[in-house]
């Protein structure tokens, strides 16, 4: 189905959307962040990502809404889901999960032509020490980033209160991949960097929707793209983790339509 774009564009390319096109945010956010609640109970040793990934296409399905990432440039899965060292873009499989294996699953569905675009992590078996930190630290950093989402602020502003909560935990910021702008469309501008410094990059405005997704090494941030053309890895081998929320700009602060419902964002909490 095709959609009437709504509301105008900035100098920038990014579009400002109107007061009641949050609604259908909110919709497709809520989807998104729902699957990824249920999908908590089947993460366990022994597990496959094709399996994981059956039951996110099953879900958008029953829900009527349709997957994002099927047939998006040629991929053919309803979720992404990076193990360990992958950075993101992980192709789901027939590998089982082991104990100690840390894992991002990304969801992104269409809700009556809204696009809602939302990642955690997660653990089978039990969560090693230096995992734990690592998915803390990249948790806070998101929210430090959202916490910067206000009109008059910039996009490197978001991007430095990111980049400096890593760094002064001694991780590092991955810069091959960044968050985007999207609302009727998956990706439009504008790139939304995890690094940066303040006030530069364009100011936000009201009415703007785009997600915050940094990815966090325990080493160092290079990446690759493996041959499969898709999953991209740390060089080093280090440990990656991601989360991701689909925002949007109101007129004093920010709306996060990605929030879990069941408060099960985070891997150790996900077993209440
Ligand atoms: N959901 C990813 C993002 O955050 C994009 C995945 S594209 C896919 O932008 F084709 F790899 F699924
Ligand atoms: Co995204
Ligand atoms: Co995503």
């Amino acid at each position: 189905m095709k959609h009437e774009e709504s509301g105008r564009l900035t100098r920038d390319g990014i579009r400002l959307y109107q007061r009641e096109d949050f609604a259908g945010m909110r919709a497709a956010g809520a989807l998104a962040a729902q699957i990824l609640d249920e999908v908590a109970d089947l993460v366990e040793v022994g597990q496959t990502t094709g399996a994981l990934d059956d039951f996110i296409r099953n879900r958008v399905e029953q829900a009527g809404a349709t997957s994002a990432t099927i047939g998006y440039k040629g991929y053919q899965h309803a979720s992404c889901i990076s193990v360990n060292h992958v950075v993101c873009h992980g192709i789901p499989g027939d590998k089982k999960l082991k104990d100690g294996d840390i894992l991002n699953i990304d969801v992104t569905v269409i809700v009556d032509g809204w696009f809602g675009d939302t990642s955690r992590m997660y653990v089978a078996g039990r969560l090693p020490r230096k995992a734990e930190r690592l998915i803390d630290v990249t948790h806070e950093s998101l929210m430090k980033g959202i916490a910067a989402v206000k009109p008059g602020n910039t996009f490197g502003d978001i991007g430095h209160a990111i980049q400096s909560y890593v760094e002064a935990n001694r991780m590092s910021v991955v810069r091959d991949f960044c968050g985007h702008g999207l609302g009727r469309v998956f990706h439009a501008p504008p790139n939304v960097l995890h690094y940066g410094r303040p006030g530069t990059g364009p100011e936000l405005e009201e009415g703007m929707f785009f997600t915050i997704e940094p990815m966090v090494n325990l080493g160092r941030a290079e990446t690759k793209v493996l041959g499969d053309d898709w999953t991209a890895v740390t060089r080093d081998k280090s440990l990656s983790a991601q989360f991701e929320h689909s925002v949007g700009v109101t007129e004093d602060g920010v709306e996060i339509f990605t929030l879990s419902p069941a408060n099960r964002f985070h891997p150790t909490w996900a077993e209440n």
